[in-house]
């Protein structure tokens, strides 16, 4: 099959300021304070950071690989790299759903980002102002009962991504994060320095790294594996596809490790950016997703500056979230173009329209369909509506089901003078540890993360 010749980065800077855009976003703004809250602190960043060393730079690594060895988005990649061998069949379909994966995980990402850009405009028309207790709880129930303007912010969502994505990697995509990356730096910047002036920082250190193991079991590690995984955008085609326009003279450990830890480093700020003065105000940190749309605006209300430090904060988590949505809707695009079945502007159009609908029903999800139940023979999942079963089939599942397949192929299906060449770390301790991980401790772990994932778990 003939290939249509892609765009490439234009630098290894370009690249980075793309992987960056894409693991920072919800998941380390929105997601990673709560979820360290719910799970008590210290043992969970510990747990995290762990995680992140020891499996999620090796996965980067390893997908980056995969995706650059050929030059070629994930379907064809994978079904190149296992030319002759009698599994390619099952490497296609290993390509064919990471490409899909990203999409279920739009589903519900596009509405999210829709209230962060609904957030941001009520601020500053003031809707978010002088209430009083308990009532951005009623301004946030407003919201999700209303399918109006549900559909409404996530219809802006996905028109700016598929725009973005139709001007293609240099016009489109690095203009893009060159603009919204700086920013969004400088916001974060901005917002810590006020943290810090408010008081909290002590607490919040002590939060964050006094560890109290005993809060640790197997339940915290596969929801700290999957908040690692999701936040540096693993088990999908996002860093196969970013990786395919890695010109070849760059580095990949490098890149993957400067990813990984802009990542971490933001997730790590954001919460000293949010618990100082959830600290401050004696509020409780376990109020789960709540935390950013209805704890954060009540004490934004109260703070002096705090209109301004609202909008600052939520004009964050849009330009987070869509230089992620950039990233999970460009592997469909990029495959639907070089595999020449449609233009790119055709593709986002069409990859466009598909994610709008999806969307749109995880946004009625909250609303007029929120008594449809699938899957009820199934005992987890039985009780969520349609947006969680999103959440929860890609963003826990598939990721973890293609990260698993990602580690078997680099290790068992690749051979190992290709990876070797890739690398570029010659034949050295490094190489051999980071394929030692990749080739026997990876499967093991995410394999048994999977067993427990499905509910036959026995630790
Ligand atoms: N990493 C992003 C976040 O933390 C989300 C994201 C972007 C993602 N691309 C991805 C998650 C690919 C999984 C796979 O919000």
């Amino acid at each position: 099959m003939a290939h249509v010749n892609q765009e490439k980065w234009s630098s290894g800077t370009a690249f980075l300021l793309a992987a960056i855009g894409s693991a920072v976003g919800l998941g380390n703004i929105y997601r990673f304070p709560y979820v360290v809250g719910e799970n008590g602190g210290g043992a969970f960043v510990i747990l995290y950071l762990g995680i992140v060393l020891f499996f999620g730079i090796p996965l980067v690594m390893t997908e980056l690989t995969i995706g650059r060895r050929r030059q070629l988005p994930p379907f064809t990649a994978f079904t190149e790299l296992s030319e002759g061998k009698k599994s390619q069949p099952f490497w296609k379909f290993i390509g064919f759903t990471t490409i899909l994966t990203p999409l279920g995980i739009l589903g519900f990402y596009f509405v999210i980002a829709g209230w962060t850009l609904n957030y941001v405009v009520s601020l500053i028309t003031g809707q978010l102002s002088d209430l009083q207790e308990g009532q951005t709880q009623a301004v946030f129930a407003e919201m999700m009962d209303s399918p109006g303007t549900l559909i409404f912010w996530m219809t802006l969502s996905v028109a700016i991504t598929a725009f973005i994505i139709s001007r293609g990697i240099k016009a489109g995509l690095e203009k893009a994060v060159n603009i919204l990356m700086p920013m969004l730096f400088l916001i974060l910047v901005l917002l810590v320095i006020y943290s810090f002036f408010n008081g909290g920082i002590k607490e919040t250190f002590e939060f964050m790294f006094t560890p109290d193991f005993e809060k640790i079991n197997m339940r915290t590690v596969l929801e700290a594996t999957g908040q690692a995984f999701f936040s540096l955008s693993l088990g999908s085609a996002t860093m196969l596809v970013y990786g395919s326009y890695l010109p070849k003279n760059e580095s990949i450990p490098k890149l993957a490790c400067g990813v990984a830890f802009a990542d971490t480093f933001v997730a790590l700020i954001a919460g000293f950016a949010i618990f100082p003065i959830i600290f401050t105000n004696g509020l409780e940190l376990d109020s789960g997703p709540n935390l950013v749309f209805v704890t954060l605006p009540v004490i934004f209300d109260q703070m002096p500056f705090g209109q301004v430090f609202g909008i600052l904060f939520f004009l964050l988590l849009a330009f987070a979230a869509i230089t992620s949505t950039i990233s999970l809707f460009e592997p469909a695009v990029s495959n639907l173009e070089e595999r020449g079945i449609f233009t790119r502007r055709k593709a986002s159009l069409v990859v466009g329209l598909g994610l709008w609908c999806l969307a749109a029903l995880s946004a009625l999800s909250m609303n007029v369909l929120s008594d449809v139940r699938l899957l009820t023979f199934n005992d987890t999942v039985a009780g969520k509506n349609i947006m969680d079963i999103l959440e929860y089939m890609s963003a826990n599942g598939m990721m973890l089901f293609n990260s698993l397949f990602a580690g078997i192929f680099l290790g068992w299906v690749l051979n190992r003078k290709e990876a070797l060449e890739e690398l570029g770390l010659g034949d050295s301790i490094l190489f051999k540890f980071w394929r030692g991980i990749i080739k026997f401790v990876v499967p093991i772990v995410v394999g048994y993360l999977i067993i427990d994932f499905l509910g036959y778990g026995f630790i």
